[in-house]
């Protein structure tokens, strides 16, 4: 682990180099930076700063074991079980292999990442509005930029949602609630901070109106 000054990274340049970090240590994270990162991550946005949410912080065992176990299930069926083809799936397809052998690693070792953090909106279980999650991805996106400042990798994800409810149970959510991810964060084991691989940004971007060709 090594020790990184939180004051010392340029905001631009964590912009550009915060991927997913799923290869993590088990070494634990002082609470102090896990505060550091959750009163970050608070400063987000949400509407009419509502601020309807909970952030679950979760280091026991036996809740990260018994979570991951369902987690694990979520992952096998929308990715495990399809791990021959996917690995061998040409150059540019949507996963690529790296991703793919990153993703299932996290999911086999999921309960070793040190500190979770459940992102929770109040009172969302119910809602059909398109727009919800906009009240809290925007500080769950200033968390994991925090917990980047502090040399920390996380992950958003969201392979849990298959036991919402028991995940709600476990974890004492009230009934209304819906958890919106499950941030493993832990200090980088492999990996770099490097570029997140995106499209080109003039075939993502359009001017004034939506352009189809
Ligand atoms: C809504 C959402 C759900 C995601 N769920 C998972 C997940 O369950 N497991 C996982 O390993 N990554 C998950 N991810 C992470 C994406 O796979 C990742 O952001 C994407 O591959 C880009 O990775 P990169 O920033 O490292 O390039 C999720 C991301 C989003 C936005």
């Amino acid at each position: 682990m090594t020790t990184v000054d939180p004051e010392n990274l340029p905001l631009l340049e964590a912009l550009h180099s915060t991927p997913a970090r799923r290869y993590l240590s088990t070494a634990d994270i002082p609470d102090d930076i896990v505060r550091a990162i959750l009163d970050a991550a608070i400063r987000g946005p949400s509407a009419g700063n509502g601020q309807f949410w909970a952030w679950i912080v979760v280091k026991d065992p036996q809740v990260k074991k018994q979570i991951a176990g369902w987690y694990r299930e979520g992952w096998e069926r929308h990715y495990g079980s399809r791990r021959e083809q996917i690995l061998a799936a040409p150059a540019g397809s949507p996963m690529s292999k790296t991703s793919f052998l990153a993703a299932d690693h996290l999911a086999t070792h999921l309960e070793e990442a040190p500190v979770w953090i459940f992102p929770v909106l109040l009172g969302a279980a119910k809602s059909t509005n398109p727009r919800l999650g906009s009240s809290i991805y925007g500080a769950v996106q200033q968390l994991i930029l925090a917990a980047r400042a502090h040399g920390i990798g996380a992950t958003l994800t969201t392979l849990h949602i298959g036991h919402e409810a028991d995940v709600r149970e476990l974890l004492g959510l009230p009934e209304d609630a819906l958890t919106m991810a499950l941030i493993p964060l832990g200090y980088p084991a492999k990996g770099r901070w490097s570029q997140p691989k995106r499209r080109p940004l003039d075939e993502v971007v359009h001017f004034e109106r939506f352009q189809t060709s």
